[in-house]
């Protein structure tokens, strides 16, 4: 609407100013004509008539310099104003500052629904770029990916895994082949998205995930904590124990640290893939990333209330946790402004200290107890308590009873931090602590 506007204006000054010249030319060269000096005497009344028109003339000469004069400063002016304009930060991301969306395809045709709630949610094109990476050559979602990368401006791209060959597996692992599949297909997308299209970081995004609509914002809200901690290693959407009845509903904004590694919607950096990538390994790249060798003792941030939740019953789990876990998952529905809170507190250096002396000053109660309890908190020191195991077989009885996952992945149990695993029951916080201090995880607690 501005440029119409200028570029009005800009006309309207052309046409003034042809109309003066015209003016001026018509009395200065029609004029003249009249006034060139003829031979032979002149009258009285031709020579005022003379005289007056060399005044008209100059008079037309002033005005038309002065029209001249002002032209020229409102087209300077307009001239600064563009100037001004292209002076704005230009909304453009560099390279290095963009956070693409990996969406992981294979054969689900209602990754539509994954991608509806991603392209809904999404506040910058620019900033989010959606790469759909789809496996399986499945052409009915093939279909499907395409409608939305070809859509035009729509800031979706699809990239197809190329190696469709059979893998070589191992006769007992048969039935196990779907996850070969799906850590090649890792290894191609995420070489995909850093090596090819040199990206810096990354979210990735299974085709079955739902995503809360502050999703953006919790990953741009702890992005500068993954860049700034060595310690930590990933954000994840994920809460393994984020049922109803185990998370705090009035906790929106509540994030913790979290040495099992929750993957299901989770950013990882450049630097990261870098050092994985040689190793990667040939399948369930899920349970080998929690191996120590991997993990190296760093942690993940995961929120009190998930930020994803998955709709995919048929999978190539086939359903492991699905019936007793995932679908009780508490997607949280309470946008939180990440980017505008202080997340300091999660940084190792002040996180730890304040996290062991909120364990060490809950008060103790048994499992009995804690179960017996009313689900409105009337005794305050019983806002906060701690249960307390001293075997992996009391760890898991506890967990059972509570409803959390009670296994274990290279011993850390789901959620732990420092061997402690903390969660929201009968309306208080729940410390499951070990006896010790200085918990070292045993690899061998399965
Ligand atoms: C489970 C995990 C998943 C992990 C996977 C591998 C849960 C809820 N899910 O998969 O996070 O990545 O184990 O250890 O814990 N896919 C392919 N190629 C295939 C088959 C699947 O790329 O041949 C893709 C799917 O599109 C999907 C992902 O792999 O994005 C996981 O597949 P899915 O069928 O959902 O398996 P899960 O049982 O959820
Ligand atoms: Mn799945």
């Amino acid at each position: 609407m501005r440029l119409y506007a200028k570029k009005a204006v800009i006309g309207s000054l052309v046409c003034l100013t042809l109309w003066l010249i015209f003016t001026y030319v018509t009395f200065t060269a029609g004029g003249p004509l009249e006034a060139r000096p003829r031979e032979g005497p002149v009258s009285a009344e031709e020579d005022r008539f003379r005289n007056r028109l060399a005044e008209r003339v100059e008079q037309l000469e002033k005005d038309f310099s002065i029209q001249l004069q002002s032209n020229k400063n409102i087209l300077m002016e307009i001239k600064q104003k563009l100037l001004e304009e292209t002076d704005e930060p230009e909304q453009i991301v560099q390279l290095e500052d963009k956070i693409p969306i990996l969406v992981l395809a294979c054969n689900r045709v209602n990754v539509t629904r994954c991608l509806d709630l991603l392209i809904q949610y999404r506040p910058s094109k620019e900033k989010f770029p959606i790469i759909i990476s789809q496996d399986c050559n499945h052409e009915p979602t093939r279909i499907v990916l395409e409608r939305y990368a070809n859509a035009p401006d729509s800031g979706v791209s699809l990239v197809l895994q190329p190696d469709l060959t059979d893998i070589l597996v191992p006769p007992k692992e048969k039935k196990f082949r779907g996850y070969f599949n799906i850590a090649r297909h890792y290894r191609f997308a995420l070489n995909h998205t850093f090596h090819v299209l040199g990206y810096e970081s990354v979210i990735i995004v299974e085709d079955d995930l739902d995503i809360s609509s502050d999703f953006y914002e919790y990953f741009l809200g702890t992005y500068a904590l993954l860049k700034n901690d060595p310690t930590l290693w990933c954000v994840s959407a994920w809460n393994d124990n984020g049922k109803v009845g185990l998370v705090d509903p009035s906790k929106p904004e509540l994030l913790h640290r979290s040495d099992f590694f929750p993957g299901l919607g989770w950013m990882l950096r450049k630097q990261l893939w870098d050092e994985l990538q040689p190793k990667w390994p040939p399948a369930y790249w899920d349970d080998w990333i929690r191996k120590p060798e991997q993990r190296k003792d760093r942690a993940c941030i995961r929120p009190e209330l998930p930020r994803t939740k998955t709709f995919g019953k048929i999978g190539v789990s086939n359903g492991l946790f699905f019936e007793k876990y995932l679908k009780y998952i508490q997607l949280n529905d309470q946008s939180v402004p990440f980017t505008k809170l202080n997340l300091s507190y999660l940084m190792k250096s002040e996180y730890d200290k304040k996290f062991m002396m909120d364990v060490n000053s809950a008060t103790e109660v048994t499992l009995a107890s804690l179960r017996g309890m009313t689900d409105v908190v009337t005794d305050p020191s019983l806002a906060t308590v701690r249960l307390t195991y001293t075997s992996k077989e009391e760890y898991k009885k506890m967990a059972r009873h509570l409803g959390l996952m009670e296994d274990f992945r290279s011993g850390v149990g789901r959620t732990a931090y420092l061997g402690v695993v903390n969660c929201f029951y009968k309306g208080r916080r729940v410390y499951i602590a070990p006896d010790k201090p200085n918990f070292i995880y045993d690899p061998m607690w399965s």
